[in-house]
C-alpha cells in the first residue's frame, strides 16, 4: 500500500506515457488521467519519459505524477510534457552501429522496475500495438487513448491532435488567400496527414479551397488545370490548391524527402505539383509547405474536451478491470474497443462519404476528374 498526496490509501499504480509523434492535447489528456486517478481512485500515477525510451534507460526515466504537476496552465499547453519518440521498435531496435536488437526484454523489465499495476499509452495504432505486445509480456493490463493528427486510428471519429491541426491547416488558407487575391497568383498548400486526406479535404473544405487533393482519390493534371481555368474563365484570378502530403504524382508514386528509420518521409508534392501546372496555367504558382506547424500550438476547444473525455474514461476502464481497450470518440460521445479491432487497421477517407461528396457539391475538384 502506498499513499498519494490526498493522503489516500491505495494499492494502484497506474504507468502513463506519450508513443509516437506529437500533437496537441496530449497534456490535456495526461491531465485528464493524472486527476481522474487522483480524485476519483486515489491512485498513483507514474509519468514516463520519452515512451518506450524512458523504460529501456537505467534507471528508468519516469517520475510520479501529482496535481501540482499537471496543474497550472497545462491543458492550454501543446507538446506533451512527458516527450515522446516515434521510431524505435523494441523488437527490431536499430542499434547506432546499424544492427538490428530485441529490446523488449528491457522494456518489460523496465516496466516491472515501476511496479505498476496497468499503463495507459497515449499513442497512434502502431505504438499501442507495440505496447500491448510488451504489456502482455510483463502481465500488465494495457488502455489506450488514440491521438494523431492524421486522424487515421480506426473506430475513432476523432484522436486528440487532428482537430488543432486542421485549425491550423484552415488558418493558412485564410492567410493565403489575400495574398493570393493580391497577386492574381495559385497557392498550394501541402498538409501532413501521412498516407491518408482527414486534413487536406476537411481545411480545403473549411478554408474554401478549389481543389483539394488527398491519397485515396486519383487526380489528373489536366483535371486540375481545367478547374483552375474554369475559375479563371470566370473572373477570380487567383485560386487555392490543397495537397496531403501523401498524394502520389499522377501515376501514384509517392514524393518523399529522405528515408528516417526504414520509414519514407513525405514532402514535396506541392512542388511537384507546381512545376507541371506552371506548363498548363498562366498563372504564377507558390508552394507553403505547412509542416510541423500543425503538430505545436494551443490544442483547440475540442481536442481539450476529447483528450478530457479519453483520459477520464482509461482511468475508469482500469478500475473496471479492463485491459488492451482503446477509449474512442463515436456519435458524439466517448467509447471504447478492443484494441484488437483498431490493431493494423486505418481509417482512410471515404471517397463516396459527406466530406467527400460536400467538397464535390461545392465544385471543387477532389481528383477522378469530378471538376465541376
Ligand atoms: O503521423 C503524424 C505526422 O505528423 C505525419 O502527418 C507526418 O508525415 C509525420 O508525422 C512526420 O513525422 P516526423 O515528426 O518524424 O517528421
Amino acid at each position: 500500500m502506498t499513499s498519494n498526496q490526498l493522503g489516500v490509501q491505495t494499492g494502484k499504480r497506474i504507468g502513463l506515457m506519450t508513443s509516437g509523434g506529437d500533437c496537441a492535447g496530449l497534456n490535456a489528456a495526461i491531465r485528464a488521467v493524472v486527476r481522474r486517478a487522483i480524485h476519483g481512485y486515489g491512485w498513483t500515477v507514474i509519468g514516463i519519459k520519452d515512451g518506450s525510451a524512458g523504460l529501456m534507460a537505467r534507471p528508468v526515466e519516469a517520475e510520479e505524477l501529482t496535481l501540482l504537476s499537471v496543474g497550472g496552465d497545462l491543458i492550454r499547453r501543446g507538446g506533451t510534457i512527458l516527450g515522446t519518440i516515434n521510431k524505435g521498435d523494441p523488437f527490431a531496435y536499430k542499434m547506432a552501429d546499424g544492427s538490428v536488437v530485441d529490446r523488449s526484454g528491457e522494456v518489460v523489465e523496465g516496466l516491472r522496475q515501476l511496479s505498476l499495476d496497468a499503463l495507459i499509452v497515449i499513442g497512434g495504432d502502431g505504438s499501442m500495438r507495440l505496447l500491448s505486445r510488451l504489456c502482455q509480456l510483463g502481465n500488465i493490463p494495457m488502455i489506450g487513448i488514440p491521438k494523431t493528427i492524421d486522424n487515421d486510428v480506426a473506430e475513432t471519429e476523432y484522436a486528440i491532435g487532428f482537430d488543432t491541426a486542421v485549425s491550423v491547416a484552415c488558418e493558412a488558407l485564410d492567410r493565403l488567400a489575400p495574398t493570393a487575391a493580391s497577386h492574381h497568383r495559385v497557392m498550394i498548400l501541402e498538409v501532413m496527414g501521412r498516407d491518408v486526406g482527414h486534413i487536406a479535404l476537411t481545411a480545403g473544405v473549411s478554408g474554401g479551397a478549389d481543389v483539394i487533393l488527398i491519397p485515396e482519390i486519383p487526380y489528373s493534371l489536366t483535371g486540375i488545370a481545367n478547374r483552375l481555368q474554369t475559375v479563371s474563365a470566370r473572373g477570380r484570378k487567383h485560386a487555392l490548391l490543397v495537397v496531403a502530403e501523401g498524394c502520389g504524382t499522377e501515376t501514384g508514386d509517392k514524393v518523399t524527402q529522405d528515408r528516417d528509420g526504414g520509414r519514407a518521409r513525405y514532402g514535396g508534392i506541392g512542388q511537384y505539383l507546381a512545376e507541371r501546372l506552371e506548363d498548363l496555367i498562366e498563372a504564377e504558382i507558390r508552394v507553403t509547405v505547412l509542416g510541423h506547424v500543425q503538430r505545436g500550438g494551443m490544442p483547440s476547444m475540442r481536442d481539450r474536451m476529447i483528450a478530457s473525455a479519453f483520459g477520464v474514461r482509461a482511468v475508469d476502464l482500469i478500475a473496471q478491470g479492463g485491459a488492451d481497450l482503446v477509449v474512442v470518440w463515436k456519435n458524439g460521445d466517448v467509447d471504447d474497443v478492443p484494441l484488437s479491432h483498431v490493431a493494423g487497421q486505418t481509417r482512410a477517407v471515404d471517397p463516396d462519404g459527406t466530406m467527400v461528396k460536400t467538397a464535390k457539391g461545392l465544385g471543387l475538384y477532389v481528383g477522378n476528374d469530378s471538376s465541376a
